[in-house]
């Protein structure tokens, strides 16, 4: 009997679970961003998507965080969780799942999936010591420490040593499966610098993880014994298949599975790589499940070259980035300036001259002066010319016809910025081109049908433009596509993938002559820099 029953036609994505010891950050807002960019571009591809994102809720570092304002672990979650609802909505983030691991399905679904290891004989009390980060949920070897017995990734935070009894899980078992699956799967992890760190790890000989606890009272208990709480990263990966069920199953792991398993994509930063890389398809492969597809690993963001921490003193809170910005120019910042996969800055300067440049000067600017020109110089408001007679060597529509292959095999391997700086070449291709054609000069020799060329052609790269930056910027790409009067939200994506599906509009050539041009309007407008008094 087939398991899983997936079509090719099935996208299913994850952003990591985030942990709900604090309200958002602004490295949660970049994954969830870039997975809903990879959502929002299948389903212009007319596949079906699911988006999960979520919350992992358990643990010891929740636990203190909730004791620490006197609040019952529940509790504080539940007040927590609707910080980042809030947030996905306000960075307009299309996401079909929201899985909460504190769910009372995920409790069953936890439960069977142990029962299955159990049953592998992959599960076995042993001595846990070692030295336990509580803000990384995780042991760390001696050698990895800083000075101090600080940790590398919390470095202001002291591990603790732990000497008790766990339970184990035999992840060395996995050792040459694992190094199989690496070898004939190499995009299982991407991109390669992080499969090589998989590798270089792996190499020095797998060890059994423990996963579970003792003095912890917040998670599930250990099913064959209850005196034992189940580690918080075990609980937190199976919450990747809780979403997978249709809100009205029943929980078992077979009605989970059944549609969308296995996951084509999971979202993740470098610090959680192991979890994913290893641990993740090791439990998989012990419960007899197929694995993922395929693990994208992006880098640290820091603020003004720095480190971005509390203690640091120098957070970005993505509330008041959206708030005083919009969502289009966040997620457009963060998607085109820095190279998914490796570590970026974040500068408000910076932030600001790129959203003036590309957005309001670049792209906006085009249009509004464009279809100021079609009023002022064409008959009716509108172009008579379609692309037949614009001419194959027209520079625009040289680069227009070969962009939405280019753009689209960017975003089918998550390099936004090569996808957004793509389209900003025929953007300000198009900018010079008007300049050179000076379709004013031409209006005045009585060259109508010149100018009529011109203006198509750059109204025409303009849209195209919009469409492709859809995915990235949906509300500047609506404000386009209505003023070229179409009738498409972005923000619809089942009805934009009928109506404007990717294989029409993303190629140069979809404006007609029939389309009634609307009224200009400013698309983004142009930000102040503050002034620092
Ligand atoms: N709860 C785990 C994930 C479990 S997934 C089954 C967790 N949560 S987290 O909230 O601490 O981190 C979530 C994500 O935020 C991780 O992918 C992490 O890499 C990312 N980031 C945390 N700080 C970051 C930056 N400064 N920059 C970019 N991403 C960062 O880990």
């Amino acid at each position: 009997m087939n398991l899983v029953d997936k079509t090719n036609k099935k996208f299913a994505l994850t952003t990591p679970l985030y942990y709900v010891n604090d309200v958002p950050h602004v490295g949660s807002a970049y994954t969830t961003m870039a997975a809903d960019v990879v959502a929002r571009f299948h389903r212009l591809l007319g596949d079906e998507v699911l988006l999960i994102t979520g919350t992992d809720e358990h643990g010891q570092k929740i636990q203190r965080s909730a004791e620490s304002l006197g609040k019952a672990p529940q509790e504080f979650c539940d007040e927590i969780v609707p910080s980042f609802i809030s947030l996905w909505q306000l960075l307009n983030i299309q996401y079909d799942r929201f899985s909460r691991t504190t769910a009372p399905r995920h409790a069953i679904i936890v439960a069977e999936f142990f029962q299955r290891l159990w049953e592998s004989g992959d599960i076995y009390l042993g001595q846990q010591k070692g030295w336990y980060c509580v803000s990384c949920e995780e042991f760390k070897e001696e050698r990895e420490l800083l000075e101090g017995h600080r940790c590398p990734i919390h470095t202001n935070k002291e591990v603790e040593w732990r000497d008790e009894q766990n339970y184990f899980f035999r992840l060395s078992k996995y050792q040459i499966q694992l190094e199989e699956l690496y070898k004939s799967q190499p995009d299982f992890i991407q991109p390669e610098s992080r499969r090589n760190e998989v590798l270089s790890f792996i190499s020095q000989g797998l060890q059994d993880f423990s996963i579970s606890r003792v003095n912890l009272d917040w998670g599930f208990p250990v099913p064959v014994d209850p005196q034992h709480t189940l580690y918080v990263w075990f609980d937190a990966l199976l919450a990747y298949v809780t979403a997978l069920l249709e809100p009205d199953a029943e929980a078992t792991l077979a009605n989970a599975i059944k549609t969308w398993w296995p996951i084509n994509l999971h979202l993740i930063g470098k610090d959680i790589l192991r979890f994913h890389a290893i641990s993740w398809p090791a439990m998989l492969f012990s419960a007899g499940l197929p694995l993922p597809e395929r693990l994208f690993v992006h880098g640290f963001l820091t603020k003004d070259g720095q480190k971005m921490g509390k203690s640091q003193g120098n957070t970005l809170d993505p509330i008041r980035l959206v708030e005083s910005y919009g969502s289009d120019a966040v997620r457009y910042y963060f998607l085109k300036e820095i190279e998914f996969g490796r570590d970026g800055d974040f500068n408000e300067v910076r932030f600001i001259n790129v959203l003036n440049a590309d957005l309001a000067n670049d792209l906006g600017n085009l249009l509004n002066r464009t279809l100021n020109m079609v009023k002022k110089y064409c008959a009716d408001d509108g172009l008579t010319i379609t692309k037949e007679g614009i001419n194959n060597e027209n520079p625009l529509k040289v680069i227009g016809l070969g962009l939405g292959d280019k753009v689209k095999q960017a975003y089918q391997t998550l390099a936004f910025n090569q996808a957004c700086e793509a389209t900003l070449m025929l953007v300000r291709t198009s900018n010079k081109f008007i300049d050179e054609q000076a379709p004013w000069s031409l209006y005045k020799q009585g060259k109508q049908q010149e100018v009529e060329t011109v203006l198509y052609a750059v109204l025409e790269s303009v849209r195209l433009a919009a469409y492709l930056l859809s995915p990235v910027i949906p509300n500047i790409s609506n404000a386009i596509y209505q003023q070229l009067g179409f009738g498409i939200d972005f923000n619809d994506q089942i009805n934009t993938a009928m109506l404007a599906p990717f294989a029409t509009h993303a190629q140069w050539g979809i404006l007609s002559s029939e389309q009634s041009l609307g009224k200009p309007q400013p698309v983004f407008k142009r930000i102040e820099i503050p002034k620092n008094d």
